[in-house]
């Protein structure tokens, strides 16, 4: 199980080796989820660091040319790992993608240093664009599980995106972002509501459909019973409660 930390990301420096890198790498992780334990623990059990580790080969194959030999062991790594990162996607240091089955990271998507993305993540194109169609994503953010980013948007740096966001639009840093379509709730730790399409409370289009189906019935009932006075006024469901998100 992890922890989403609200501390700031290590701070991104140019690593003087390749075992500094590593152990860096290996801190984050440890940092990011308290159920990881040694690193050999870390090396053999976490899809994340195969995942990354096939990635760094298949990039570099993918800059040197041999685009078939990146693909293919991107498409190993995938079948191994569940996590899908194209050869040619750009990831900086200390990423770390927990759980990770079912991640897709398109090929022009960029990702900064000390990113945190969840299970179910897509950071991938709308369809509608080519050249540069995927997320750009800034330093120490951090995607809960479920969230797609489309398109060739950037987030800024420590944004947050919550679980089952559907993210179209560039969001600046240090906000949080949830809901489909992906709207800002808070900025730099205060409260958004300007700028949002929604009201403050995020009703829900079904529940209000269905809200209004019973303020009609309501209506007819109430008409039928100025015609006949024996006619009982059906008791109405909660539906305020239903729309404003209880139970649903
Ligand atoms: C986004 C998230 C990181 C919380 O960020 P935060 O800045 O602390 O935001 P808050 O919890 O203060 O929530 C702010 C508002 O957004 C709403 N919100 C939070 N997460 C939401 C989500 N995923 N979808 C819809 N609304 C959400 C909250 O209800 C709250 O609204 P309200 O004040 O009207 O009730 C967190 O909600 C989240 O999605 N965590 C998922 C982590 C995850 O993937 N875990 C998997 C582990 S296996």
């Amino acid at each position: 199980m992890s922890v989403i930390s609200a501390k700031p990301p290590v701070a991104s420096r140019v690593p003087a080796t390749k075992a500094h890198r590593w152990r860096e790498w290996m801190a984050t992780i440890r940092a990011k989820d308290p159920a990881a334990g040694s690193n050999l623990e870390i090396l053999l059990c976490y899809p994340s660091v195969h995942a990354v580790v096939a990635h760094r080969l298949s990039h570099a194959l993918w800059n040197g040319g041999h685009r078939v030999a990146a693909r293919w062991l991107s498409q190993v790594s995938r079948f191994w790992t569940g996590i899908e990162i194209h050869p040619g996607a750009r990831i900086g240091e200390r990423f770390f993608i927990d759980h990770g089955m079912g991640v897709v990271i398109g090929e022009t998507a960029e990702i900064g240093d000390d990113v945190l993305i969840y299970h179910g993540v897509t950071l991938g194109g709308t369809g509608k664009e080519n050249g540069k169609r995927h997320p750009t994503i800034g330093n120490g953010v951090v995607i809960a599980a479920g969230a797609k980013v489309l398109g060739a948007i950037t987030l800024g740096d420590r944004v947050r995106v919550g679980a089952n966001a559907v993210v179209l639009k560039p969001v600046p840093a240090d906000a949080t972002v949830v809901g489909i379509p992906g709207r800002i709730v808070t900025l730099r730790g205060e409260r958004v509501h300007e700028g949002n399409d929604l009201p403050e409370r995020h009703l829900d289009p079904e529940g209000e459909a269905i809200k209004a189906l019973n303020d009609r019935l309501t209506k007819m009932e109430r008409a039928m019973q100025a015609i006949n006075a024996d006619m009982p006024l059906l008791p109405c469901p909660a539906t305020d409660e239903f729309i404003y998100g209880a139970g649903i």
